[in-house]
């Protein structure tokens, strides 16, 4: 069953909202994706461009997005429909069956409703069942993979997805605490992490648990392998002149949207050392702005989940 979900006003604050508007710049009679719709924080603020003349297409893998869906059909009167899935999927269905966008946002990880809602185990901050699954319908959450994951598997996970300097021992004292009694709550997660690292480093840093609860989270949902997959999906099917916002949270995902737009910028795909181009790709995309955009002081100010946010975008050619 899910949890009865009704929009507030502690809902989502969107991020680097008036800097997504200019660069995404919908105009009347255009078709844009919202491809992490959330709160719909942001795809308010496009809907308002399309002055009643164009639709907006709404993804999430979260089902619980439905009434903030709702909410924005009904508020914005916008011809809107919403695809539950995981984006990547969507876009490349969307994009293998022709269906063109003018506008494609990606508003990368969880939103304030997941990590706020301490049945969805996204927190550290508050003891629940361990879950972290994006969409509560999947198979796989981070129960399973705390309790099941080999104990190299999931030292990797901590120091690839969260930079974690203690990741081996934290993972060798999960395995030797599941041995007896397996997870089932993030309270207990939290108290095995803060004994397997040295005192000292406790108090560095902000919590002890916090990079741990990313990693998890990043591998639980392949946050990473679902940006990477999406973003040529994307790309097929923006219409020329087509405009694409990804706002990312950390280095990693933002290596991998930087990486795929200077790619697409560059075109020739021949080895550096010859002389002459032979493959004959040519640029498919011009990032604008040049560099990744990050919110002002007054913005984290307001809502410091904005902290680590940085803003790319880019027009097909
Ligand atoms: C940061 S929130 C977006 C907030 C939104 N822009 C707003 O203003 O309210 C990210 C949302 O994208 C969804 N999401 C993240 N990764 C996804 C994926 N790979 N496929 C589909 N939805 C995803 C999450 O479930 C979450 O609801």
């Amino acid at each position: 069953m899910l949890p009865s979900v009704l929009p507030t006003e502690s809902d989502h604050i969107p991020v680097l909202a008036d800097e997504v508007v200019a660069a995404l710049d919908p105009r009347p009679g255009e078709a844009i994706v919202d491809a992490t719709f959330g709160a719909g924080g942001h795809a308010s603020l496009l809907a308002k461009r399309l002055q009643g003349d164009g639709k907006l297409t709404a993804i999430d893998r979260d089902p619980t997005v439905a009434p903030y869906f709702e909410r924005f059909r009904r508020e914005t009167g916008v011809k809107a429909r919403l695809h539950h899935g995981e984006f990547s999927a969507v876009l490349e269905h969307l994009a293998e069956n022709g269906v063109g966008a003018d506008v494609i946002l990606l508003d990368l990880g969880v939103s304030s409703m997941q990590l706020d809602r301490p049945d969805r185990g996204f927190s550290y901050a508050v003891d629940a069942p361990l879950d972290m699954r994006m969409d509560p319908g999947a198979a796989y959450s981070a129960r399973e993979l705390v309790n099941e994951g080999e104990e190299g598997q999931l030292a990797e996970i901590f120091r690839r997805y969260g930079e974690e300097r203690y990741a081996r021992q934290i993972a060798r004292a999960i395995v030797k605490r599941r041995q007896g009694r397996p997870f089932e709550r993030t309270g207990d997660l939290v108290e095995v992490i803060k004994a397997a690292i040295p005192a000292p480093a406790r108090f560095g840093e902000g919590h002890p648990a916090k990079r741990v609860f990313q990693a998890l989270r990043i591998e639980v949902n392949d946050e990473l392998g679902a940006l990477a997959r999406a973003l040529p999906a994307a790309l097929q099917m923006l219409r020329p002149g087509g405009r694409l916002a990804v706002i990312s949270f950390h280095s990693l995902e933002d290596r991998i949207v930087k990486r795929f737009l200077r790619s697409q910028e560059h075109g020739c795909t021949c080895p550096p050392d010859f002389p002459l181009c032979v493959c004959g790709a040519e640029p498919t995309m011009r990032a604008t702005p040049r560099r990744a955009l990050r919110p002002s002081a007054a913005e984290i100010a307001r809502n410091p989940r904005a902290q680590s946010a940085r803003l790319r975008g880019a027009v097909k050619a």
